[in-house]
């Protein structure tokens, strides 16, 4: 494995090095702000006493912990002997110091429909959820698939799993029925709860049919609990599928939360690896409350009287930690959106936070890129002055979309907080502090308090500052994954093998003459596309599953607003003639067996592929050949016509 030797990020990463404009912050901000450098000097003097003292501040216990933290490399359990329940730490406890009447969702349905949930609402309806639930037949330790739009229900499905202790595992809306059905074995879900539908661009999309046809595969789910979001007719299995108003409305609001044991699995969530298999990630309660409430609190600098808006769909870690937890036990009033930015029209985002006075905006810089495309009178044509923070997360930031998004949604004065993070980490670990770091557009800055990483070289040592190499964590934190669901092998294998005592995020980095962290992009064969990780393998193996493929390689390439593009190289079955319907068919294929976020934009008919003398395929030549880049090192190459083979069939294939 070597750090992207080709020219295009290395190219970036050197313009980006030349950025040379720093942003300081602002005194008046500094003078409020939540986190102080105190944190860091506190956090270095000992971490795990640092831990210790937000756990006991921060999370209402039934019965205190007794250790902090059982470190046993790679597996770690943090603040053990205690119990506590993390619904009501979301939701009660603010009830009873009398924030009722707070509210915790603003949500707009993308067609313009609104509801408002205060936290009173919420505890009613987590209570009513989670007895519905238990009249299903779940008890604690049972596993519940989640696979909902973005509506009110969603969070508060995940609250009522939660109360009585039944770890969810909810999967993007996006995502196909194969891709359900998969998690939905993996997890071995008793119960799966999803919607009629929800609205996406102006189009109805009907998730109960995925849903039905996930569920002809999946013989651990007994029953099926179905929000009516759009009013359509759908199908409902007698004795199987039970309507949300009917079963959950009867339902008694009060239902009293399990204590449950720090190290309790909150839930599981599905993500991309190396392989076509998803990995199950499994969060645990006690350390992911902890590591979510307080990177939202002091990243965020979050304030009783702020309106906080992640534009993430709750079907990623984002949503989970960043929608759902760590603002819901910070009391938070949040905006919860269902649809997309462009519709009715590219200013969707910009009423929503004139309307609300949205003060905090965090969100993807695909989503930022695609809003510098359509110009700034968009935003221009709002009242933003609300805002007076902003946030980014999921990708690398370009200099020039931070400065867009600086000047033409934050006014020139926001802060911004470029947050780097994985669904593994749970939480946010490298980021600026917004009243303490001078930010550079386009580096996360440095480790949030507490959090140790380094950039290392292809031996594990530590790369000098101006050099680099590999991104790698050095310590546990709180919110760190505790393992790949049933398959503690793997978990070693993927995150701790490759450098002894180190977690490999999986991600190449540099780090500039005054330490500032820079991420580089993924080093394994992940792509991240509009934000959204998928991996190479899983894309190949859709396309391999169609009759008429023999073989494929799939790449990302690099694109101007989702990061990456996916490009597929195609090697057809004797006897299969290329065609554009063909490769119009191909596409489609993958978006219906992994979902849509997966589709190719471009796919290429060759005749063969670049592989090693081993049999290994060259993904890095193909990489320089979707850029149209200047081929690197091709002395492996077992057969050198194949590159001039594969250039002469450019043109033999479609795009999007
Ligand atoms: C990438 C999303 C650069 C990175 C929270 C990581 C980033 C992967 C940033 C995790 C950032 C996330 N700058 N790259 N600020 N944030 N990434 O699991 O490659 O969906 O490994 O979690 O996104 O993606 P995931």
């Amino acid at each position: 494995m070597s750090v992207e030797s080709s020219k295009g990020p290395r190219a970036e990463i050197e313009n980006l090095l030349m950025e040379s404009r720093r942003f300081p912050p602002d005194p008046a901000f500094v003078a409020r702000a939540n986190a102080t450098a105190a944190l860091y000097e506190e956090a270095e003097r000992d971490y795990v006493a640092f831990w210790e003292r937000l756990a006991r501040e921060r999370i209402s216990w039934y019965t205190p912990f007794d250790r902090t933290l059982e470190w046993d490399l790679p597996f770690a359990k943090w603040f053990t002997g205690g119990e506590l329940n993390i619904s009501y730490n979301c939701v009660d406890r603010h009830v009873e110091r009398g924030l009722g009447d707070k509210v915790a969702y603003h949500w707009i349905g993308e067609p313009g429909d609104t509801r408002t949930l205060t936290y009173a609402d919420l505890l009613r309806d987590v209570g009513k959820a989670a007895n519905a639930l238990k009249e299903l037949g779940v008890r604690k330790g049972d596993r519940v698939a989640i696979y909902m739009p973005m509506i009110p229900e969603l969070p508060i499905a995940m609250l009522a799993c939660a109360r009585i202790g039944a770890p969810h595992t909810v999967v993007f809306g996006g995502f196909s029925a194969e891709a359900l059905a998969g998690r939905i074995n993996d997890a071995e879900a008793k119960v799966l709860i999803t919607a009629d539908g929800g609205w996406r661009r102006g189009k109805a999309v009907g998730l109960k049919q995925h849903a039905d046809d996930a569920l002809v595969d999946t013989p651990s789910v007994e029953s099926v609990l179905v929000v009516r979001r759009l009013g359509d007719a759908v199908y409902m299995l007698e004795g199987r599928d039970h309507w949300w108003h009917e079963v959950v409305e009867r339902q008694p609001a009060l239902c009293p939360p399990t204590p449950v044991e720090s190290e309790h699995m909150l839930y599981l969530l599905y993500t991309s690896g190396t392989t076509a298999k998803p990995k199950g990630i499994v969060h645990t309660t006690a350390g992911y409350l902890v590591g979510t409430s307080f990177t939202h609190e002091t990243i965020f600098d979050v304030k009783p009287d702020d309106v906080f808006w992640c534009a993430a769909d709750i079907g990623w870690v984002t949503g989970h930690s960043y929608i759902v937890y760590g603002p819901l036990a910070n009391a938070t009033t949040s905006i919860l959106y269902e649809g997309a930015p462009d519709t009715p029209a590219w200013d969707r985002w910009w009423r929503i936070v004139e309307d609300y006075k949205v003060t905090i905006l965090y969100c993807a810089p695909t989503a930022i890129r695609a809003f510098m495309k359509q110009g700034e009178a968009w935003p221009q044509a709002h009242d933003l002055s609300s805002l007076r923070l902003l946030g980014s997360v999921g990708e690398p930031i370009n200099p020039e979309a931070w400065l867009w998004y600086h000047e033409h949604v934050g006014g020139g004065k926001a802060p911004i907080v470029d947050t780097w993070w994985q669904t593994e980490t749970g939480m946010i670990l490298i980021t600026p502090l917004p009243g303490v770091t001078t930010t550079k557009p386009g580096s996360a800055t440095f480790p949030f308090p507490g959090v140790e990483a380094d950039v290392v070289d292809g031996d594990g040592r530590s790369v000098p500052f101006g050099g680099g190499g590999y991104l790698v964590l050095k310590r546990p934190w709180p919110a760190m994954l505790r393992g790949i669901y049933g398959d503690p092998e793997r978990y070693r294998q993927t995150y701790w093998s490759r450098f002894p005592g180190m977690y490999f995020t999986g991600d190449g980095a540099k780090r500039d003459d005054e330490g500032y962290f820079w991420l580089l992009g993924r080093v394994d064969d992940v792509m991240n596309v509009a934000g959204h990780r998928i991996s190479t393998t899983e894309v190949e193996s859709a396309l391999v599953d169609h009759r008429s493929v023999a073989e494929a390689a799939v790449v990302g390439k690099s694109d101007a607003v989702t990061g990456q593009a996916i490009f597929a190289y195609v090697i057809l079955k004797a006897g299969q003639e290329p065609s554009e319907a063909l490769a119009l068919q191909l596409r489609e294929h993958v978006a219906h067996v992994i979902g849509p976020i997966a589709r190719p934009r471009h796919l290429l008919f060759t005749p063969d592929l670049p592989k090693t003398r081993s049999g290994k395929i060259m993904r890095r030549l193909l990489r320089d050949l979707a850029e149209g880049r200047v081929l690197g090192d091709t002395t492996t190459l077992a057969d050198a016509m194949v590159v001039d083979s594969i250039r002469a069939a450019s043109g033999r294939g479609e795009d999007e």
